[in-house]
């Protein structure tokens, strides 16, 4: 048998939860991980600043030579944060990080694979405000802040959140079947955890307001999600059973979503 050959991938929020699970299971099978993160990785970076994902693309790029065959982006926060800067990690630290790795991820020998991390928030949150979604998408900071301002409170966390995920699931199905990702040999997906035991979750069910409302959320597989079992899900779509995985939003939330709302799947559309 031919040696297999060593791929590079890149993690944002390689340093906890779902991030470094996956980082230690990479590592395992011999891969090499570019982690990026505000602390213990070999990028340090702080993407909520315009400066923290310049470097972080600069640095990584530098590490890889410019060729990258798979690239992560796990780093994110969750309420209670603040809810501009939520946005800006959540949503312009996943997709400019995507946009400035293409090169990249273009130039690798193999079917490049990117995983955007998006989250079940974004079809189980009420009352979403379309206008902020467009506004992410269309990378207006200024307007998407100046939206946010209409809200306070837990709300404005909830819906920063659930914005800057769904815009990031959009980002991903807009762009994976275009000429530039899949015409370029890259596959690009996203998926979208439920409830899972990390820090970031912790963080929210530590907080009076917050804690209620997670533990209400119905789970019915009976349990929060682990770390590991997302970050096997994402090695799945890093792997060559994604060669045919192109514009995906995989929910992996143990039944949360299809509990909520099991209709809500389009039979079929007008044209
Ligand atoms: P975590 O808190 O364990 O890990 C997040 C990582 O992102 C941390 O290492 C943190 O340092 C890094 N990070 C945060 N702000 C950063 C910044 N400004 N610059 C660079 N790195 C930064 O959380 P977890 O749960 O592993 O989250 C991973 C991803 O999964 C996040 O995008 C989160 O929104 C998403 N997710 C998590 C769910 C959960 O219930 N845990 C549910 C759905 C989605």
């Amino acid at each position: 048998m031919p040696p297999i050959e060593q791929k590079t991938i890149a993690i944002t929020g390689s340093a906890s939860g779902i991030g470094a699970s996956l980082r230690r299971s990479i590592e395992l099978n011999g891969d090499k991980v570019i982690g990026i993160d505000l602390k213990n990785a070999d990028v340090i970076a702080d993407l909520s600043t315009a400066y923290g994902r310049e470097s972080a693309l600069s640095e990584t790029l530098d590490r890889t030579n410019g060729i990258l065959d798979g690239l992560v982006t796990c780093a994110g926060v969750g309420p209670p944060f603040d809810p501009k800067e939520m946005l800006c990690i959540n949503w312009l630290g996943t997709a400019q990080l995507i946009n400035g790795l293409h090169e990249a991820l273009a130039s690798s020998k193999f079917t490049s694979k990117v995983v955007a991390v998006s989250s079940n928030s974004t079809t189980i949150t009420p009352n979403v405000p379309e206008d902020l979604v467009t506004a992410c998408l269309e990378f207006d900071e200024e307007k998407s802040h100046r939206i946010l301002e209409n809200y306070s409170g837990m709300a404005s966390m909830a819906i920063a959140y659930a914005a800057s995920k769904t815009a990031v699931a959009h980002f991903v199905r807009r762009a994976a079947p275009s000429d530039k990702w899949a015409g370029s040999g890259i596959r690009l997906n996203a998926i979208a955890p439920g409830a899972v035991l990390t820090p970031l979750l912790q963080g929210g069910l530590d907080d009076e307001e917050f804690g209620d409302a997670i533990r209400t959320l119905p789970v019915p597989v009976g349990e929060f999600g682990s770390p590991e079992v997302v970050a096997m899900w994402i090695e799945m779509m890093l792997s060559d059973a994604a060669d045919f995985l192109c514009g995906s939003v995989i929910v992996v939330d143990g039944g949360s979503d299809a509990l909520i709302r099991p209709d809500d799947w389009p039979k079929s559309f007008t044209v």
